[in-house]
This record gives structure tokens, sequence and C-alpha cells, in this order.
């Protein structure tokens, strides 16, 4: 592509930046659709958020993502941001407007059309949530939002599913999440969408899974995992094992940039740009189907 003065540039900004897949999300989205736009991804120390948020603004930046660990960083130095990030409390993505950048969370939108570009949907299911970290915590938040019908929740510290569940019911001013033990886990009767949260089974450690017992995943008929390195987790093999459907985090990767991307340029990306990045991000991974 040809890069001149009037190239739009979109960053990253996180810390570490090495590894991340958005650059190729981005510029392929680019170059598909004939976007005069650049992305790059831009390691910023902690103590620098502020600085960076300013000095984006002040490069004439068009937006930015934000990761680990900025993304509840940054919010004091927004001039708006979006209710939905405001409630999760972080935001992912950050849009220029007049005087400085508004803020979102497209992670949680992201997963969202994920699931429903597999057919998976949140509304009235009755859902299994593992894990109580902040992407549990976020996506707890989401199914509140979707309308799920209720939302069981489990980790291995108690008290920070506790928290959660006070903190997304207080948001939504409704109560329908339940803590479960580790013992009402493995008794549960009905049929759930669980959705795997924790870091438990990522690469290198990709034996690893939350629970071991198989009367767990005899309740599951869809298991999402939101790891997808390695891109079939040990909780995924074992809801397979069991008849369930599986769906892993690349997807929920790939649509929280789209959305950001739209965002960006006030576009829509088609469903078969869509299927054409995510071949790129496997092809990135090493990933052959
Ligand atoms: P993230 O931002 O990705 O959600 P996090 O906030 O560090 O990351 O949360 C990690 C989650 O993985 C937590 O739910 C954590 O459980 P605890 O709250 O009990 O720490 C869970 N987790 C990590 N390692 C685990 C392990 N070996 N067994 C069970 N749960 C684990």
């Amino acid at each position: 592509m040809q890069i001149d003065g009037k190239t739009k540039t979109c960053g990253l900004i996180g810390d570490p930046v090495a590894h991340t897949l958005s650059p190729v999300i981005h510029n392929t989205l680019a170059q598909t659709r004939g976007d005069d736009l650049v992305y790059v991804p831009l390691r910023v120390e902690a103590e620098h958020v502020q600085k960076a948020v300013e000095g984006a603004y002040a490069l004439s930046l068009t937006g930015l993502n934000v990761t680990v660990p900025h993304k509840s960083a940054v919010i004091p130095y927004l001039v708006d941001i979006d209710p939905l990030a405001e409630k999760i409390g972080a935001v992912n993505t950050l849009v220029r407007q007049e005087g400085g950048f508004k803020g979102y969370n497209t992670d949680m939108p992201g997963l969202l059309r994920a699931m429903q570009s597999e057919g998976i949907t949140v509304k009235e299911q009755s859902v299994l949530l593992l894990g109580a970290g902040g992407a549990a915590r976020a996506v707890a938040f989401l199914c509140m939002s979707e309308g799920a019908k209720e939302i069981l929740l489990y980790n291995r510290t108690m008290e920070k599913a506790e928290r959660v569940a006070k903190e997304a019911e207080a948001a939504f001013g409704r109560s329908c999440i339940r803590v479960i033990s580790k013992e009402e886990l493995l008794q549960l009767t009905g049929s759930y969408l669980a959705i795997q949260c924790t870091s438990v089974g990522l690469y290198p450690n990709v034996d690893d899974v939350i629970v071991q017992e198989d009367a767990l995943y005899e309740k599951i008929h869809t298991g999402v995992d939101l790891i997808y390195r390695p891109y079939e987790t040990m909780f995924m093999k074992k809801v397979k094992a069991h008849g369930g459907k599986t769906m892993n985090g690349l997807k929920m990767l790939l649509y929280q940039g789209i959305i950001a991307y739209e965002l960006w340029n006030k576009c829509e990306v088609s469903e078969e740009t869509a299927a054409h990045i995510l071949q790129k991000m496997k092809e990135e991974l090493g990933i052959h189907e």
C-alpha cells in the first residue's frame, strides 16, 4: 500500500503488544476494503497512559485499541464513554471525536456477534459462567444485558464470584446470578450454555481444564471457550466428547476488531470480508483446518 499525507493511522496500546493479532485484522481489513489506513502496535508503559491517550489525539490518530493492562486506566482521559463500556468499567476501543476520544467496549459485542455467527444465542438461556476475573465479569454483564434466563457462576475462589454477581446485579437492577460451589456444579440437572472465561488450558498448559469430572460436561449443550491458543482447548474437547457444540475465542477477537474498525471508519464490514480476515488470522497462528 501507498502511505501518504492522507493515510489514517490507528494503533493498539498495551504492554506487552509484541504478539498481538490485531495488526493482521486491521491491516488486512484496510487492504481488502481499499481503505487508506494503517494500524500499528504501540507499547505503552502504565505510567504513560495519560500521555499516550492525549498524545494520540494530538498526533491526529483516528482511533486506538486498548489492551491489558490499560483497559480501565484509560477511562479518566476520555471525553465520552459508551454506556456498556461504562457499566463494564473496561474500554478496548477509542474513537476520535471533537476534543478527544470516546471509549467503547467491543469485546462483548464482539463475543455476541461471534456467537450469533455460530448460531449460539444467550437470550432466554441458562448460562453457566466459569471464572470471575476481568473477562468473566464482562461476560456476566453481557449475559445480563442480553436477557439470559439465569446465570450460574462458578469460580475457584468463591468470594470473587460473589463480588462479580453483586456488581453485575447492581448495574442492571435485577438478580439472576447464582454463585455455585464445585459440589453444586457437579450436581446440576439442567442443560447449559457454558462460557469458559478462565485462563486454565491456555498455551502452553494445554492439558489443563477448570473441572475434570464428566458430570459437568454431560450438562453442557454448548461450550464456548474464550481461549483460542490452543485452537481446541481441553475444555472444548471434553464438551465435544459428550456430544456438545463448541466454539473458541478466535471469532470473538475477530469481531471485536471488526466492530472497532466499523466505529473508526463509519462503515459496515461484510461477512465475506470477515471470513477472509478469519482465514488470515488462522494462517498467522499456523492453524490449518
Ligand atoms: P482475565 O482478565 O483474563 O479474566 P484474571 O482477571 O486474572 O484474568 O482472572 C483469571 C481467572 O482464571 C479467575 O477466574 C481465576 O480464578 P481465581 O479467581 O480463583 O483466581 C481463574 N484461574 C486461573 N488459574 C486457575 C486455576 N489453576 N484453576 C482454577 N481457576 C483458575
